[in-house]
């Protein structure tokens, strides 16, 4: 994909629905007494891997473009699958599902393509364990086959790490678990899609701070009550083109029925702090999640309007953490530059993205330090086009996009068609808005 300079980006669009609550809606509704309407269900291919699992699991599903309709199967699902579940390139799909498997009479098998297949799944394994089920994996990797216990035994589970994945998957054990199961966040709160969700399928969800760190526990048993789910758009899809239009000078754009949760939006306030025009309009909430338009405004050199916003941190990596690799791409050019630390976990994403942002910055002429938990980027940078890889990440692919539009010349990205994994419809939306 070659990639030119932009002038601005002008206009209104809509993205896809968010991936994390299609994901959730259509769990959810397999796990339900009754059949479920969602509506914007996300285009990704990770979210249609995700219905394609549950289709192998026996549950009935609909799809008609963006509508989605599920038959649910009640908490107990109507059969073990045939093969191997195939959850593509989706780290969601396969640590959700296991929360679900955990719980069954029988046992299955969750695999994926290479990059799935070399990420960390201890962090699964371990909680499932101690509530009952087995699970046989790879040295900790997929494929993991597990082999369920109905029912479950309740746990209080001390999160290692901050993942929202690991958190779900402990939650949806726990519906099919004797007792309360809790799950404590101590290294900050990560999204709650799940929770509000369950709420929204009538489950009962205690949320509470456990010695100041936020926490969230079930009572297994409860059933779940079929109902329409609204899902917004995602954010962490709309924020290429709200990164893009805060470094464009002459843009001015909205981006329409965004999801704007708290554990989520983060984005906007980081902006914010590093000197960009963005607001919201046309708040509202539907199905449990708030949303409303984002509009940006683009200036030529962005600069913090307070210390502190040049470095990302601590609790607030949770809330960002799907952003990173573009946030790292407007540090380019703020004033200060951008330091990003306590994220680690960036390194077992879909490719490890501190390197790949890291390499590919300075294959653009960025100024980058590169640590074991994050970088640094210095900042008014002119970014030089040029031949930067996507390292098969559809969140590297897209946050360089944004790095072409800054950048004098041409780039060209290897491997753009990864975009597919959360937004195929990328790079058409981006042409009908920049302006050359
Ligand atoms: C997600 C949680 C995050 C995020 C991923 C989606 C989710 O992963 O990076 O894109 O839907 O729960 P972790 O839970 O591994 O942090």
């Amino acid at each position: 994909m070659i990639i030119r300079p932009a002038r601005g980006l002008r206009g209104h669009l809509r993205v896809p629905g968010d991936k994390s609550i299609s994901h959730r809606a259509a769990i959810l509704a397999a796990l339900c007494e009754g059949a479920t309407r969602v509506s914007n269900y996300s285009t990704s291919a990770d979210c249609a891997s995700t219905l394609r699992c549950l289709e192998r699991l026996g549950v009935r599903v609909r799809r008609e473009g963006a509508t989605v309709e599920i038959e649910g199967a009640g908490r107990r699902l109507p059969r073990a699958p045939a093969h191997a579940l195939d959850c593509g390139n989706s780290g969601t799909t396969m640590r959700l599902l296991a929360g679900v498997l955990a719980g069954q009479n029988f046992p299955a098998t969750l695999t994926g393509d290479d990059s799935l297949r070399s990420r960390p799944m201890r962090r699964v394994i371990e909680p499932l364990e101690l509530m009952g089920a087995r699970v046989a994996s790879d040295g900790g990797r997929a494929p993991l086959t597990v082999a369920g216990r109905a029912p479950l035994s309740a746990v209080e589970y001390a999160m290692p790490v901050a993942s929202a994945q690991v958190k779900s998957c402990v939650l949806l054990a726990g519906l099919n678990a004797e007792g309360r199961t809790a799950v404590v966040e101590h290294h900050g709160a990560t999204r709650d899609h799940t929770e509000r969700l369950l709420r929204w399928f009538g489950v009962e969800v205690e949320t509470g701070d456990a010695g100041r760190a936020p926490s969230v526990a079930l009572v297994g048993g409860q059933p779940l009550t079929a109902r329409g789910v609204e899902v917004p758009g995602d954010i962490s899809a709309a924020a290429f083109f709200l990164v893009a239009a805060a470094l464009v000078a002459g843009s001015e754009l909205r981006v329409e029925g965004v999801g704007l949760n708290p554990t989520r939006a983060q984005i906007l306030g980081a902006l914010g702090a590093l000197g960009a025009d963005v607001g919201v309009e046309n708040e509202a909430e539907l199905s449990n999640e708030p949303r409303g338009d984002v509009r940006v405004r683009g200036s030529r050199a962005l600069a913090p309007g307070r210390r502190g916003a040049n470095l990302l941190g601590g609790a607030q990596i949770a809330g960002l953490i799907d952003e990173l690799p573009v946030l790292a791409v407007a540090g380019t050019q703020v004033e200060g530059g951008l330091e990003i630390r306590d994220a680690a976990e960036l390194r077992v994403k879909e490719t490890d993205r501190v390197r790949a942002v890291c390499e590919n910055l300075r294959a653009m002429g960025a100024a980058v330090e590169e640590y074991e938990d994050g970088l640094r980027v210095e900042g008014r940078t002119r970014l030089r086009g040029a031949r930067v890889r996507s390292f098969g990440d559809h969140r590297i692919a897209m946050a360089f996009a944004v790095a072409a539009l800054v950048a004098e010349g041409e780039t060209e990205i290897e491997d753009a068609e990864c975009v597919a994994v959360s937004f195929p419809e990328f790079f058409g939306l981006l042409e009908s808005v920049v302006e050359r």
